[in-house]
């Protein structure tokens, strides 16, 4: 497959996989968490099928598109492990969760993905979702929508 076929296959994944997230937390309460800000792709989309929600995210730069700037309020800048601590810390009760850090390097992107598990552990509310490009430890995995392929984009239950 071409890196271009595998990069619309991912987005595509993401896509679905959050639209599907955001309607099983309906009626929850709770804030939602992206981590991996980037170009503020995944920030957008959150923000737009979860208007009323509050969204933290994450990243060690402020390098998204102008549109996608987060409030200050709501934007962790700095290194996963200090900025989940700092959630913690505050009480967050994340229903909703994330997790698109990572370089395109699997064998470090795997490792970083487990090394955060239980720190992100800390912040989820009992039953959050956690969406996911890298396998995480600790959490229960379930089943996505039917129009991902399995192990494409990953989906857990805390
Ligand atoms: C794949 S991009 C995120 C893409 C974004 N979700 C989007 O849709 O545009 C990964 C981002 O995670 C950030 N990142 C990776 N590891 C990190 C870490 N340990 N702490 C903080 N940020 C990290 C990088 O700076 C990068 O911007």
């Amino acid at each position: 497959m071409s890196r271009l076929d595998s990069m619309l296959r991912r987005l595509s994944a993401q896509r679905d996989g959050l639209n599907w997230a955001a309607a099983q937390i309906a009626g929850k309460p709770g804030e939602v968490l992206d981590m991996g800000l980037g170009n503020g792709r995944t920030y957008d989309h959150l923000r737009e099928i979860l208007p009323d929600r509050r969204i933290r995210v994450m990243d060690r730069v402020l390098a998204c598109h102008p549109s996608c700037t987060p409030p200050d309020e709501d934007f962790l800048q700095g290194e996963a492990e200090a900025m989940l601590i700092r959630l913690a810390d505050e009480g967050a009760r994340i229903v909703l969760a994330h997790y698109d850090f990572g370089r395109g390097i699997k064998e470090d992107d795997v490792a970083e993905a487990a090394r955060l598990s239980p720190l992100i552990a800390r912040v989820l509310a009992p039953d959050a979702l956690l969406v996911s490009g890298q396998p995480l430890v600790g959490f229960e995995q379930i089943s996505g929508p039917d129009t991902i392929a399995k192990d494409r984009y990953l989906f857990y239950r805390a």
